[in-house]
């Protein structure tokens, strides 16, 4: 018994744990319930009265030298663990909280809006639950005229005092509204969000958000509105940006044309974004038809005007160079991270 006695004590004096994990060993190993000590009280009672008077406070000292022993490891293996916490240096910056960023789209209807705003233009907004007069009748879409399909609607309620309900398909509806409710001059752009029953695809969404622009006044010319355009894609795109207008058809103005820009991409030398030709279109534009100015009762023998209406989406995939609409609206955090940054 003794000599077991010497051996755990040699055992116990060089045992150094590295872990809580093996002090705790060593603790079940001797001083558990079913642990050394345990055993070598157990083999003490068989031993005989003479050895017993011997052994009995041999096995005592043992068995606090083995206590004293875990109480030193388990404090000093405290100390360790505090002493990490103490290296906490609370002179470093706080971790800070992560900010969401703009999307991109608010951020580019944010930067057209800036442009317009410093050449004069107020902003507007209207409804998108719209009727038929505002979206259609009152710009100068004739009834049952193919006109009409060249948007695909969403209809919501058949008849009505303005006819049939439907979600707008275009923010020209804001020109009728505002030219109802005011009087010349105006000069605004209105961005919205615009809805058509389209197949969702790259290139086609059944909501984007469009900007229109309205300026109605004595004298406004087609030179004008030129002008104007030009200053705002040189200011959006840079200055080197060139543009070019072609005839079009819209019911609401005559005459009417869209806009082409030279591709921000390629610069005009052809790439996959503006098919290899140069040019990329952004808007539609014209002089206000006299018979919308009649149907917001403008007198249009006084007033001339023009107006415009670009798509935000398709300014945004030019800017950052964005080639599926789609992402616009799945907010893929991974996505739209990327113009936190620009976030002003
Ligand atoms: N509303 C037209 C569209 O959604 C865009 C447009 C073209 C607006 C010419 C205008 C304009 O104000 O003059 O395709």
């Amino acid at each position: 018994m003794q000599e077991k006695i010497n051996q755990y004590t040699t055992e116990i004096n060089s045992f150094q744990p590295k872990s809580n994990d093996e002090l705790e060993s060593f603790r079940i190993r001797f001083l558990g319930t079913k642990g050394i000590i345990k055993d070598l009280f157990e083999e003490f009672k068989t031993v005989s009265s003479e050895e017993k008077r011997v052994m009995g406070k041999v096995l005592n000292e043992f068995k606090q030298m083995a206590e004293a022993k875990y109480q030193t490891l388990k404090e000093s293996l405290e100390t360790v663990e505090n002493s990490a916490d103490s290296e906490l240096d609370l002179t470093l910056p706080g971790e800070g909280y992560e900010l969401g960023g703009r999307h991109p789209l608010s951020l580019v209807r944010k930067e057209i809006i800036e442009i317009f705003k410093k050449l004069g233009f107020n902003v507007a907004e209207g409804p998108e639950i719209e009727d038929d007069w505002h979206n259609f009748s009152a710009l100068n879409f004739p009834e049952e005229h193919p006109a009409r399909d060249m948007q695909d609607t969403f209809f919501i309620k058949k008849g009505g005092e303005n006819g049939d309900i439907a979600l707008r398909t275009h923010t020209s509806s804001v020109q009728v509204r505002m030219m109802e409710a005011g009087k010349p001059p105006f000069r605004a752009i209105m961005p919205g969000r615009v809805y058509r029953n389209e197949a969702i695809s790259a290139r086609a969404h059944c909501f984007f958000h469009q900007v229109e622009g309205l300026y109605i006044d004595e004298n406004v010319s087609f030179a004008d509105l030129k002008q104007t355009l030009f200053h705002f894609v040189q200011e959006l795109f840079g200055e080197d940006t060139k543009v070019r207008f072609r005839p079009s058809y819209f019911p609401f103005t005559e005459p009417s044309a869209e806009m082409d820009i030279s591709c921000s991409i390629c610069k005009g030398d052809g790439c996959q974004f503006c098919k290899h030709s140069g040019w990329v279109e952004i808007l539609g534009c014209g002089m206000v038809d006299p018979n919308v100015l009649d149907n917001s009762n403008i007198d249009s023998k006084k007033f001339t005007g023009y107006a415009f209406g670009m798509g935000i989406e398709r300014i945004t995939n030019l800017k950052y160079q964005i080639k599926d609409l789609r992402l616009f609206s799945e907010n893929d955090i991974r996505f739209l991270k990327q113009f936190q940054s620009e976030m002003i």
